[in-house]
């Protein structure tokens, strides 16, 4: 028996079953529709992309795993070389995990054992955002603000060193104030905040944060798990404000085998470098490096660069304003748009309720959640795919 994800056994509806996938288009039995959400964010590629299809292909004829414990290996070698060259200033240091909520928990382990490594035992707080979401393990909870997690936390009892904070300027600024000491990072998903309700907040936000975080020696995690290759219309937020950590997974390998990275700069690095065993990272995934994780990864970042998917996103970007321009309804609330990002926000999650079949019916698949409806679709879709998903969208308020 399978235990669906999110989901109230006893009561959910049958999931579509897919007998096929290619390009943007997943095939259940009787029908086709486009995937509006990219596999949770992840296919920016689209399905069957002959590339990386045969990067993992090629890679699975040599051997599909090794450990990294005492061995390495060509793949994860390239992928770390190839990130290190193609990430900004000096994030040069990556760290393989198996999902983005484990490559979260690495990086608040860094955070915390970098100042244990220096003797500071005093920086035990992480500032984090209201609203966030960093996945679904413990910790990654605790930092998180899910509304559909609080009263799991509760039971278990709330963390007090955790400190949730507004995107908002004077907020950042005064929980610095009161607990720069205590703080040793600061995490955020950058300009997007994705399961907390797809919710956009401005750079100068992350600008300020860098300041504060160089003012009081507070390090800064990006997880870029959802916003990383180019979601925001930025390659990574990364190159516009440079973080300590970052984290990236979901398109890391363009959606066709889960795996993370967490990559940490020169600094932190450094507080780790050490004589003394006791300072060493204790964390290893079992399949942390997958070779065909790496070689998957490797193909679809140099898919990336050489078919300029900036261009692309900036295109989704442009048809996406110009089909919502003039479009509102009574029961929205915001409509939000953000490089390959779309959410309509309504003020009651009843009116949501049936979408998912309608738009099965209208060849795309959707899964609204609360009070959001949106669309992250894979960057190889077509002027016309993308108008069908948007027009879906619409139709939805003007039956
Ligand atoms: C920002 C962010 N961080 C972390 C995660 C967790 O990633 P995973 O589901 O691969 O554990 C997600 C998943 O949606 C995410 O959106």
């Amino acid at each position: 028996m399978i235990w669906y994800p999110y989901q109230q056994m006893k009561t959910m509806p049958a999931p579509y079953k897919i007998v096929d996938a290619k390009g943007v288009w997943l095939y259940t039995e009787e029908n086709r529709m486009i995937d509006s959400i990219s596999s949770w964010w992840s296919v920016i590629h689209g399905y069957q992309h002959p590339v990386l299809i045969e990067a993992i292909k090629s890679q699975l004829e040599r051997f599909p795993h090794v450990m990294l414990g005492g061995l390495t290996h060509e793949p994860v070698q390239k992928l770390s070389d190839k990130l290190e060259a193609w990430l900004p200033g000096d994030l040069n240091y990556c760290f393989f995990s198996d999902s983005g909520s484990v490559g979260v928990e690495v990086a608040l382990k860094m955070a915390l054992q970098y100042y244990v490594n220096q003797g500071n035992l005093e920086r035990t707080k992480v500032l984090s955002l209201t609203h966030a979401y960093h996945g679904d393990t413990f910790k990654t909870m605790e930092v998180g603000d899910d509304e559909d997690y609080h009263f799991i936390l509760e039971a278990y009892g709330q963390n007090p060193n955790i400190i949730h904070i507004p995107t908002k300027i004077p907020a950042l600024e005064e929980a610095f104030l009161r607990f720069h000491k205590e703080l040793n990072c600061f995490i955020v998903e950058p300009l997007l905040q994705g399961a907390g309700g797809m919710r956009m907040y401005d750079i100068s936000f992350l600008k300020r944060a860098r300041e504060l975080c160089d003012q009081y020696d507070v390090l800064l995690i990006f997880d870029e798990v959802a916003t990383g290759f180019g979601r925001t219309r930025h390659r990574f937020v990364a190159d516009q404000v440079l973080p300590d950590i970052l984290v990236l997974g979901k398109a890391l390998t363009g959606g066709y085998i889960g795996h993370a990275a967490t990559i940490a700069n020169q600094k932190v690095y450094k507080g780790f470098y050490d004589d003394n065993p006791d300072k060493a990272l204790m964390h290893g995934p079992t399949f942390m490096g997958n070779p065909l994780a790496c070689s998957v990864a490797f193909a679809s970042i140099e898919l990336f660069e050489t078919e300029d998917y900036l261009s692309k996103i900036h295109h989704i970007e442009t048809i996406t304003r110009q089909e919502m321009q003039g479009f509102m309804d009574e029961r929205i609330k915001e409509i939000r748009i953000l490089g390959g990002c779309i959410c309509i926000e309504v003020y009651d999650s009843s009116v949501l309720k049936g979408y998912q079949s309608f738009a099965y019916n209208q060849g795309v698949f959707s899964r609204p959640f609360l009070n959001y409806l949106y669309a992250m679709v894979p960057y190889i879709i077509t002027d016309d795919e993308l108008r069908q998903v948007l027009q879906t969208m619409k139709a939805w308020f003007q039956r």
